[in-house]
């Protein structure tokens, strides 16, 4: 059975109250139910984590170096943090990116991912049904 990690950085924890014009209505706890329902429609399963602190997300990201994907949205982890993108670099495993606003409508730090070099691939602006979209690319 494939397994896929879906990593969540900081502050996406607080989605359904954080900036809902940006980022909407809906819980992280919706999207794990969606995405897990159409992993398993798939023969495949999720692990869902989310963390405030980039060291967790990089021992994530090694630890699911035989995974057979990795969806990724590291917040504003995005813009700065190499380390992440060191991190992505170091496994051999397919990151998608995901964001849920298009971060290209908005302020101009948010225009730079630093992660994207080492990425498969960015699914930007859609939503919430990014992350869903993320999977299907993979399975
Ligand atoms: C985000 C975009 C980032 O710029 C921001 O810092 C986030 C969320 C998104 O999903 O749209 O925390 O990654």
């Amino acid at each position: 059975m494939k397994t896929f990690y879906v990593l969540n950085g900081p502050n996406l924890n607080r989605l359904g109250k954080r900036e809902p014009d940006i980022y909407g209505n809906e819980t992280l706890e919706n999207v794990e139910q969606r995405i897990s329902q159409l992993a398993s429609e798939n023969e495949a399963t999720v692990i869902f984590r989310q963390s405030n602190h980039e060291g967790d997300l990089i021992d994530w990201i090694h630890e699911a170096e035989h995974a057979s994907g990795i969806i990724l949205n590291p917040g504003a982890f995005t813009h700065y943090s190499y380390a992440i993108r060191d991190a992505i670099a170091s496994v051999p495993v397919s990151v998608v990116e995901v964001h849920i606003s298009n971060v290209h409508k908005r302020e101009p730090f948010r225009h730079t991912s630093v992660i994207s070099p080492v990425t498969t691939g960015q699914i930007v602006g859609f939503g919430l049904k990014g992350y869903e979209l993320a999977l299907q690319s993979f399975l």
